[in-house]
């Protein structure tokens, strides 16, 4: 072993990806976990996975046990991953259509629960599939450094390897309120077919509370669906189609008398501290500066990045809603298209990201029928927006994001005192 763990040693123990996604996908103490082939007395095998590539540098979970199935959860979707990514799975794909013999080199992880015992209740899979319908799944995991901002997930792989669903888990307050808002969009957008220009959604296809997790499982993304290039132009009709949901042009209203503005404020006044002081005083500013501009309103994804869209059959797919909401300044997915390019693409500084924004605004906004005093509102407001989320989700535990706290609240005050 090169681990410096025995093999009896329990995952959900250690620090690291491994123990905190094996504690998010096994919380079940009933649930017995073991690195090697073992199985304890008194207890039988529900699951096996190869710990690919070691113990301690675990990256994914593969399922064994079904071949075509393991094989499949690495190789699927690898047109969305980055090159380098996409040719170490590729390679381990291959190995993985040989079984557990292909995959022999890795350590073992066996998942037992007591003889007897009501497995539905123990496993998250097994729940899972018997949600789905009942018919067998495995699941395959992604390991990550735990990240109080992050949601382990599971790919649920029928026996012969068809994509059954992605199993999004939220463990701590931040990520269950993301998977529970994530569940009601995807409900909500439902009822939104045949609105022209709308990008399609994946389905939820269900959604459970369990062991203190919210888990909401996504119908699998077309198979053959392409991301979309990080530097494409922004899709605007698609934009629109999001905010209006087939409905007429919203009429525009002032800032001033908007429930938008109400929120924010309400929002900002239940950030406490000296972070909250200055929230607040940034609201009243943006009223200030920009309560008599009129606006449309709308719905918005609030992710809306290259890396969340994919192409499929001529047709544009969005997934990752765990942001979306109603009620918004239209023009705020295309302001967070351009702040998140510059700061996740980039690495830019918030203050250049927020100058992208501008620009980005300015370029195509008129499409969106701002002018320049409706794209300055909407640039910050979205702002104060996106400072609120970075609040929001360190409020629930997630942590500041550096990027954004306290350098989005010093971009929004010297924008306000220009
Ligand atoms: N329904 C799905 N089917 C297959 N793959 C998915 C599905 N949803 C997401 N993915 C993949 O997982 C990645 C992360 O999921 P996403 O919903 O964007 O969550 P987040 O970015 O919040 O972690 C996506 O970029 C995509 O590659
Ligand atoms: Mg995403």
């Amino acid at each position: 072993m090169t681990t410096g763990v025995t093999p009896a040693t329990d995952p959900r123990s250690r620090v690291d990806g491994l123990g905190w996604v094996s504690r998010a996908v096994f919380p079940d103490d009933r649930v017995h976990l073991t690195l090697g082939g073992a199985v304890p007395d008194g207890q039988r095998a529900v699951a096996r996975y190869a710990v690919v590539p070691s113990v301690p540098r675990a990256r994914f979970l593969v399922p064994l046990g079904a071949p075509r199935a393991g094989a499949a959860s690495l190789l699927a979707y690898n047109a969305l991953r980055p090159p380098k990514v996409r040719v170490m799975r590729a390679a381990l794909g291959g190995l993985a259509r040989f079984g557990a013999a292909g995959l022999a080199p890795f350590p073992t992880l066996t998942v037992s629960v007591p003889v007897g015992a009501p497995v539905a209740d123990l496993v998250l899979t097994e729940r899972l599939a018997g949600a789905l319908g009942g018919t067998p799944l495995l699941a395959a995991c992604g390991v990550r450094p735990p990240d109080p901002n992050a949601k382990p997930t599971l790919q649920l792989f029928t026996v012969d390897g068809r994509p059954r669903g992605y199993a999004k888990i939220g463990w701590n307050d931040a990520t269950r309120a993301l998977v529970t808002a994530e569940a009601a969009a995807l409900r909500a957008l439902r009822a939104v077919t045949g609105v022209p220009d709308h990008p399609t959604p994946p389905g939820l296809l269900t959604e459970t509370a369990w062991a203190g997790q919210a888990v909401a499982v996504i119908e699998p993304l077309p198979p053959d669906v392409r991301g979309v290039p990080v530097d494409d132009p922004p899709r605007i009709a698609a934009l629109l189609a999001v905010a209006r949901r087939g409905d007429a042009p919203g009429v525009s209203r002032p800032l001033a008398s908007s429930t938008f503005l109400a929120r924010l404020a309400a929002q900002a006044q239940r950030a406490t501290g000296a972070a909250g002081a200055r929230a607040v005083a940034a609201v009243d500013a943006l009223a200030r500066r920009h309560g008599d501009t009129t606006v449309e309103f709308g719905h918005w994804h609030g992710d809306w990045v290259p890396w969340n869209l994919g192409t499929h059959d001529g047709r544009l797919v969005a997934w990752d809603w765990e942001h979306s909401g109603p009620d918004v300044p239209v023009g705020f997915d295309l302001a967070h298209d351009a702040f998140q390019r510059s700061l996740v693409l980039r690495g830019e500084p918030a203050a250049v990201a927020a100058v992208a924004v501008d620009a980005w605004l300015g370029r195509h906004g008129g499409r969106l029928g701002l002018d320049a005093a409706r794209c300055a509102l909407v640039a910050d407001a979205y702002l104060v927006e996106m400072w609120l989320r970075t609040w929001r989700l360190a409020d629930a535990g997630a942590g500041w994001n550096p990027a954004l706290h306290p350098a989005l609240l010093d971009v929004i005050e010297k924008r306000h005192s220009e």
